[in-house]
Parts: C-alpha cells; sequence; structure tokens
C-alpha cells in the first residue's frame, strides 16, 4: 500500500486554542483522525510527524525519502524562510503537496512568499482544517499518476 507522510510545522500542535479566528477551532489530532478516515477510503497508509524544530522536520523529510510515497507537509512559519526545508524536499524528491489552513496570500506582506512551495507539486491554501484532506486527495492522485 503506498505511505503519505503527514508533516506539520511550528505552533501547529496549538490548533485548536491557538488564534481561533484566523486558524479555526478544529485541532491537530481532530485533523489526523480525519485524514486517517480519507486514506482509508483512498486505499493509502497515512502517518503523522509534528515538531516545533526546523531540524528535526528535515529528518522526518529524509527519512521519507525510505518510507514514503508522498508528503503533505505544512511547514507553518518556516514556509517564509526556511532554504532548508525546500532543500530537503528537493533532495530526496518524494511528490509532497503545501497546505495551509489559512490563506498565506491575503494575509501579512511577509506570509505571501513561499519559500518551500517551488519545492512541492502544488499549494493549497485557505481552506482551514479542509486543505488537509485536499492536499492529501491531491497528493494520491498525483503519486496514482506517476504510477501508471
Ligand atoms: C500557516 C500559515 C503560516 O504563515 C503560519 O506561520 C502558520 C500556519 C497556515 O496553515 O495557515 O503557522 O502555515
Amino acid at each position: 500500500m503506498k505511505r503519505v507522510l503527514v508533516l506539520n510545522g511550528p505552533n501547529l500542535n496549538l490548533l485548536g486554542t491557538r488564534e481561533p479566528e484566523v486558524y479555526g477551532s478544529v485541532t491537530l489530532a481532530e485533523i489526523e483522525g480525519e485524514l486517517v478516515s480519507l486514506a482509508e477510503e483512498l486505499g493509502v497508509q497515512v502517518s503523522f510527524v509534528q515538531s516545533n524544530h526546523e531540524g528535526e522536520l528535515i529528518d522526518a523529510i529524509h527519512r521519507a525519502a525510505d518510507d514514503a510515497d508522498g508528503i503533505v507537509v505544512n511547514p507553518g512559519a518556516f514556509t517564509h524562510y526556511s532554504y532548508a526545508l525546500r532543500d530537503a524536499l528537493l533532495a530526496v524528491g518524494v511528490p509532497a503537496v503545501e497546505v495551509h489552513l489559512s490563506n498565506i496570500h491575503a494575509r501579512e506582506d511577509f506570509r505571501s512568499v513561499s519559500v518551500t512551495a517551488p519545492a512541492c507539486i502544488g499549494l493549497i491554501a485557505g481552506f482551514g482544517a479542509q486543505s488537509y484532506a485536499l492536499g492529501l486527495r491531491a497528493v494520491v492522485s498525483a503519486m496514482k499518476e506517476a504510477a501508471s
């Protein structure tokens, strides 16, 4: 069975209580629970890593080279400045879809730049917790296309 890693960066462990007017009131555990059900429906296996530390996210991306066929990644604020995460995604070459709960283009100027998105197949932003489900569907469809 194909495997998808869902990777979450800094402060996303606080979803549910963190700026609910921006990010909603759904917790990360609830999002992950929904993704497990959706993964079953799509016939893939899903695993989860959340870290507030750049190096741990990089290590998880490196492991994905052996352990995953696709990645859904919300790099949090690292989106806007982590060339190291971008390089890690490029280095492993596992197809990745970047997701954001908020529309990063409708907020502060610094958020409208994603340095990690160019290392991904595409980007989904602005659909709240649903961005993750859309991201999982997108990466699975890309994986299937690549395999056919
Ligand atoms: C975010 C957007 C980022 O700008 C912010 O730093 C986050 C969350 C989102 O999902 O909307 O931590 O990635």
